[in-house]
């Protein structure tokens, strides 16, 4: 038996650690034969969660930012995060690496890349960059400041993460409709409305019509969704329960937008809609 997770074995941006209790308990009232299906897969945490509680389910993780090419490479990320603490052993925590060692760090990030052909970004955006910040490449992490908050400790090895999981990477629709009949349990957890998803496999903005694509899912399935207050889809979903609007009220109308810049990454558009 391997350790049992409380949390992702690597940084994870959005994974549902602070839930893995709550969905432990409520996953008991869920059948031990069923196939449990997590579409927006991420660390994998939900799926590992799932097996742990009913060994017997086929547990399917889609692993669209493939978590697992992180895992297997975590021996690797150890010897560079050493590198890493040798570099830093002279700058404060949590302070500004000054510029020179900044050189001499990502000299050491190239060298491992063309080392070893693979560098986990997102773990070493955890020990390099701002909380919260991430890059995903070589480019995006010479462009960022960095401060140093490299990691103590070696990443520990994710022995067993992985074990009974059936792992597929594939839009999460495709998955949808391989996995259809009735014994199947849907895990949703897609990308938070409008969030920025640097982080992710996938850099598209997760919008209003991309949410409601995910809702439909639901109607006559079982299921577990997560979403925050900050997306107002449960007060949206309620709205449409007790209103009756059929027609869009926008229809034939004239719609102008103006952008206005916010600083020199966000930007917005300002819109005008009119009808006579
Ligand atoms: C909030 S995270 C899921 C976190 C996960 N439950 C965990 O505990 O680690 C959302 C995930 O959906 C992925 N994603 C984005 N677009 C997707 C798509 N079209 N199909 C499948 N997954 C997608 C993102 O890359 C991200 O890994």
């Amino acid at each position: 038996m391997h350790k049992l997770f409380k949390s992702a074995p690597l940084p994870f941006q959005g994974q549902k650690r602070n839930f893995v209790n709550e969905f432990s308990k409520a996953l008991e009232q869920f059948p031990a034969n069923a196939t449990y299906v997590d579409l927006f897969g991420g660390s994998g945490l939900l799926s590992r969660v799932t097996k742990d509680i009913h060994p017997e389910a086929r547990v399917i993780f889609n692993d669209y930012d493939n978590f697992s090419q992180r895992l297997a490479a975590i021996p690797q990320t150890n010897i560079l995060l050493v590198k890493l603490r040798k570099l830093t052993a002279t700058s404060g925590r949590q302070i500004k690496i000054p510029v020179d060692i900044k050189r001499c760090i990502l000299k050491a990030v190239k060298a491992h890349e063309n080392k070893f052909g693979y560098v986990d970004y997102v773990t070493l955006s955890s020990s390099l960059l701002f909380s919260g910040k991430y890059a995903t490449n070589f480019e995006e992490l010479s462009k960022q400041t960095m401060y140093n908050t490299v990691r103590k400790s070696d990443i520990a090895e994710a022995t067993g993460y992985l074990d009974g999981l059936e792992v597929v990477r594939e839009d999460y629709k495709q998955v949808h409709q391989e996995f259809k009949d009735a014994n199947v349990v849907y895990l949703l957890d897609p990308p938070y409305l409008s969030t920025d998803t640097a982080s992710y496999g996938s850099d598209k903005y997760w919008k209003l019509k991309d949410y409601l694509d995910v809702l439909e899912l639901l109607e006559g399935s079982k299921y577990f969704y997560f979403t925050s207050n900050k997306s107002s889809i449960i007060e949206l979903m309620e709205w449409f329960e007790t209103t009756t609007l059929v027609d869009n009220p926008f229809k034939w109308s004239t719609t102008t937008t103006r952008e206005n810049t916010v600083n020199y990454q966000h930007k917005y558009d300002d819109i005008m809609i009119f009808k006579q």
